[in-house]
């Protein structure tokens, strides 16, 4: 593994590129993927994540987020009759992505750790009791695990609380099969292991897990821009903005896939999560998309046994991996 490192403004980055050819960058700024190129099929380097206008980290591009991924309801909780006063970042009502002193805007601390098989860069952060009006203090690990021979990329989240409290930890990078704006994201060929969506409301939090109707059902690959102007699909989200919960979860199953076939890159998302909120880039021209593998965002109220809680006996400890493959 070649290791390079860097500085984005005044926080640290670590480039890695492994030997089938694929390199990463990380930052310690928000624990994000500010990069992340592979081969197409004729060996030219391409960047599968697109930069939303504004740079990394404008509207979340690439970044660990934290504590709790997505909207919770009225911004708040309660665990074992303590209840959590979140920020109201969302429609003056919700939290969304843990409020504006999220993960997303903490500068983490990094290591790199290396063996023959994989290289580890390591990013910790101590949030403390109180921040953004969760409780519990919590050591968290936001690591990203590059393979040495395979160009698979693991995010691996890890976390001890001092107390019963939730968390809900995601990646937020944008991907574009293309490789170069070469094709909207629109045309690229997706597909999502879930017979079941979230029906959402005009703030965007779930009411209703629901079977998924044509527009959601991505269960044999197709067009992601074959419903997107579909007023179903369109109704307060314009477009995919949509949590999607898994057929079958673990690191043995693909969860999602997004493939171009101008470079012939696939990407294939499996994950130990439950849930994967499936997010085009909506306002900024539909150019990409992402996948925030994740718990019921707003679960703590609908499905509290499967949602995220975690204790100093239950440490928090979920995986994904993004793994890319060529097409000739
Ligand atoms: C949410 C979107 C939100 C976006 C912000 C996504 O995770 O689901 O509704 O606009 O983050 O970049």
């Amino acid at each position: 593994m070649n290791i390079e490192k860097g500085l984005f403004k005044s926080a640290e980055t670590v480039t890695l590129v492994n030997s089938a050819g694929m390199s990463v960058t990380l930052c310690a700024l928000g624990a994000g993927i500010m990069s992340i190129k592979v081969l197409d099929r004729d060996g030219e380097a391409r960047e599968v994540t697109r930069l939303a206008s504004g740079g990394y980290g404008a509207a979340y591009h690439g970044l660990t987020i934290g504590r709790t991924s997505g909207r919770i309801a009225h911004a708040e909780f309660s665990i074992d009759g303590r209840t959590a006063r979140l920020e109201k970042n969302n429609h003056g009502e919700d939290c969304l992505h843990g409020g504006s002193s999220g993960f997303h805007s903490k500068v983490f601390s990094l290591r790199v750790e290396q063996n023959a098989e994989y290289t580890d860069v390591v990013f910790e952060y101590d949030s403390p009791d109180g921040e953004g009006g969760y409780f519990g203090n919590v050591k968290v690990q936001s690591i990203y695990r590059l393979y040495e021979r395979e160009n698979k990329l693991a995010t691996i989240y890890k976390a001890a609380p001092d107390c019963k409290t939730l968390l809900n930890l995601t990646n937020h990078a944008y991907f574009d099969m293309s490789g170069d704006l070469r094709a909207p994201v629109t045309e690229q060929v997706m597909y999502i292991n879930a017979s079941r969506v979230g029906d959402l409301n005009e703030r965007l939090i779930i009411e209703r897990i629901a079977d998924v109707a044509p527009q959601f059902d991505f269960r044999t690959p197709r067009k992601v821009g074959e419903y997107v102007k579909d007023e179903v699909v369109q109704r307060y989200t314009k477009g995919y903005d949509h949590p999607f919960f898994l057929d079958a979860r673990g690191l043995d199953k693909v969860a999602c896939s997004l493939y171009s076939e101008l470079s012939g890159i696939k990407l294939e998302v499996r994950t130990t999560y439950p849930c994967v909120v499936v997010f085009g880039d909506n306002f900024d021209g539909y150019k990409s998309t992402c996948f925030e593998c994740e718990y019921n965002p707003d679960g703590i109220h609908s499905t509290p046994d499967d949602c995220g809680v975690c204790s100093p006996d239950k440490p928090y400890s979920e995986t994904t991996e993004f793994v890319f493959t060529v097409t000739k």
